[in-house]
């Protein structure tokens, strides 16, 4: 008996399944997904057989040929939930749960119209990963045991159901209701189980590539993704193949918690990218790249969280040099540094959790996030790309990719294959101070550009008065822009905030990189005209990378304070429950 994941019940010793059927309707009065998941075992299957669950409600599981199957529920874990221990009859082939998920499922975000664009219709998305899907469905939840899957999805008739899975047809299920059926033939972690219900239109981008989007937003998110296939080809040149046949994306209300998820065939995107000038591209870029690292290979457990991470952080920057130029790159490079300085200080009394290789038992995977395991482990793969030589390196990480397709790998399996193909390299880069010390090794790569230095200067002298002109100012790219509020001193007065929005205009920014960044700068130094526009944000937007940032800054000050509780007040009962979460976490660091 061994379990091996930290954070699931799943037991290598038991029998695995090797595919689930879901039959789930989704009641939206009551907030709940209700129905049967049917985990089919690989061979014959008896004993003890320990699946995750949270939140579930577990009626009755019923073996193959019909018979009752004794269950038992255990304690509920506050990171794991629910152990659910089922013992399988002899020669079990299947056995089929009948539940209920909870309406505040950890995994799903049940929205009101009014949280929708449209206003008129509600609206279901999951966020499975890190270890959300046991509140979606009972399963054995590590990134180890890979599934396929069928699903069919009965929803009310307005509505439209995608998954990150091949679509098999819909069709009328009763008054009022209609069936969406899908195929996942490629096996994948739990994580990576995706849905969403709301309205939806689609429009194609290329033969193999479309987006969904609530009508209102569609043809918004048509124009700006309009790039996308050329990114796939690019990609498939730099990675190989694309292996999961459709790339479509979907474009969620504003409450989604992240900027994107790399649910297969099906990316989930926030709408913040729709800045209308395609300048936030970089994260379809780094969702597609997961196609391969992540989850042609994925993490074996979130220890192992820099795999999927950091490599596509790091390939995400390869497909923006192929597609924008060195120089491109290096700015979203020098973001990346600034950012990860920022998280490095942000855990300094938690340095464990910035080493790669982390130990998380005990931990909750949501409350170890970082860009650590993305910025920290990317420059650790070009640290290996640099000695390994980028050509030989390229052809390593093919070679990488065919080695581990549609497996789950730890960074011990990650470094013996290093090691087979570069024998001494990883000493030769002390991988050990990588992945087994904290914070970032001296002599890490450095990405060095004129641009970049130019900006850092001109950040560094302009409380000085002897900053860039407003003409040059105006013309920046926003990329530009970000380095150069990352760069400016966190302390601004009042009267630095307004001659900055001056000359850069920040407040009316669709970019939301920048607006945020404007909107932190000034939230720190208690500049009220900024206040309404963070207001907005807070109200709108569930996103952590901005809501965390931008509740920390109004900490900073007394009218700043109060105005981040009245809003947390009225807007929190409609966040994310991760969003919530983090939004507490910023407050609670508040001095009163
Ligand atoms: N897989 C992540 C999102 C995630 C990580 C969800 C851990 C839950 C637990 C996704 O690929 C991601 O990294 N998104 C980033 C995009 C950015 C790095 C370009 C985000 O949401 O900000
Ligand atoms: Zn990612």
């Amino acid at each position: 008996m061994a379990r091996v994941d930290p954070h699931s019940y799943f037991d290598d010793a038991q029998p695995r399944a090797v595919s689930w059927r879901l039959r789930l309707r989704a009641d939206f009065e009551r907030k709940v997904l209700r129905g049967t998941a049917t985990l089919v075992f690989g061979a014959d299957a008896q004993g003890p057989l320990d699946l995750d669950t949270k939140g579930l409600s577990v009626s009755g599981v019923v073996a193959d040929a019909g018979a009752a199957v004794p269950f038992e529920l255990g304690p509920e874990e506050p990171i794991l939930g629910r152990r659910l221990r089922l013992v399988l009859p002899a020669k079990t082939r299947s056995v089929t749960l009948a539940y209920e998920t909870s309406p505040s499922a950890a995994g799903l975000q049940w929205l009101s119209p009014e949280q929708t664009e449209g206003k008129r219709l509600p609206f279901l998305f999951s966020q499975c990963q890190a270890i959300h899907a046991r509140s979606v469905l009972p399963c054995q939840d590590s990134a180890i045991a890979r599934v396929t899957y069928e699903a069919e999805i009965t929803v009310p008739a307005e509505l439209t159901a995608v998954m990150g899975a091949g679509p098999a047809g819909d069709a009328d299920a009763g008054p009022g209701w209609r069936a969406f059926r899908f195929t996942m033939p490629q096996p994948i972690p739990s994580y990576l189980l995706a849905l969403a219900v709301g309205e939806l239109e689609g429009r194609d981008l290329s033969h193999r590539c479309r987006v969904w989007a609530e009508p209102a937003t569609i043809g918004a998110a048509a124009w700006e993704f309009a790039g996308t296939e050329a990114m796939i080809a690019r990609a498939e040149a730099l990675f190989g193949p694309y292996d999961w046949d459709r790339y479509d994306m979907l474009v969620l209300p504003p409450s989604f918690p992240y900027g994107g998820m790399e649910n297969p065939r099906m990316t989930f995107l926030t709408p913040t990218l729709l800045a209308g000038d395609r300048s936030l591209v970089d994260v379809v870029a780094h969702e597609l790249a997961h196609s391969w690292t992540g989850n042609l290979v994925s993490n074996a457990t979130a220890e192992h969280f820099w795999l999927n991470e950091g490599f596509t952080v790091w390939a995400e920057r390869r497909i923006l040099k192929a597609l924008r130029g060195e120089e491109a790159a290096s700015l979203a490079w020098g973001i990346g540094q600034k950012e990860l300085e920022e998280a490095l200080e942000r855990f300094h009394d938690k340095p464990e959790l910035t080493r790669l290789r982390t130990r998380l038992q005990g931990v909750d995977p949501d409350d170890a996030f970082s860009v650590v395991p993305y910025e920290k482990g990317a420059r650790f793969v070009v640290a290996l790309e640099r000695a390994a030589g980028e050509a030989e390196f390229d052809r390593f990480v093919k070679s990488y990719m065919a080695r581990f397709r549609f497996q789950s790998v730890t960074t011990e399996q990650f470094c013996a294959f290093v090691e087979t193909n570069f024998p001494g390299l990883l000493a030769k880069i002390d991988a050990p101070a990588w992945l087994d010390a904290p914070g970032l090794p001296d002599g890490a790569p450095r990405f060095v550009s004129a641009r970049l230095e130019e900006l850092s200067g001109l950040a560094l002298s302009w409380r000085s008065g002897r900053g860039p002109d407003a003409d040059a100012m105006a013309k920046w790219r926003p990329d530009e822009i970000l380095v150069f509020l990352q760069r400016l001193p966190r302390d601004l007065s009042r009267e630095e905030c307004a001659r900055l929005d001056a000359a850069l205009s920040l407040g009316g920014r669709g970019n939301y990189e920048i607006l945020t960044a404007w909107l932190c700068l000034a939230a720190a130094a208690g500049y009220e005209p900024a206040f309404e526009g963070a207001r907005r944000v807070l109200t709108r937007v569930g996103r952590m990378k901005y809501v965390r940032p931008l509740y920390q800054a109004l900490g900073k000050t007394a009218p700043g304070r109060a105005l981040a509780r009245e809003i947390f007040a009225s807007a929190s009962p409609s966040y994310h429950a991760l969003t919530r979460r983090a939004a507490e976490a910023a407050m609670a660091l508040y001095p009163f």
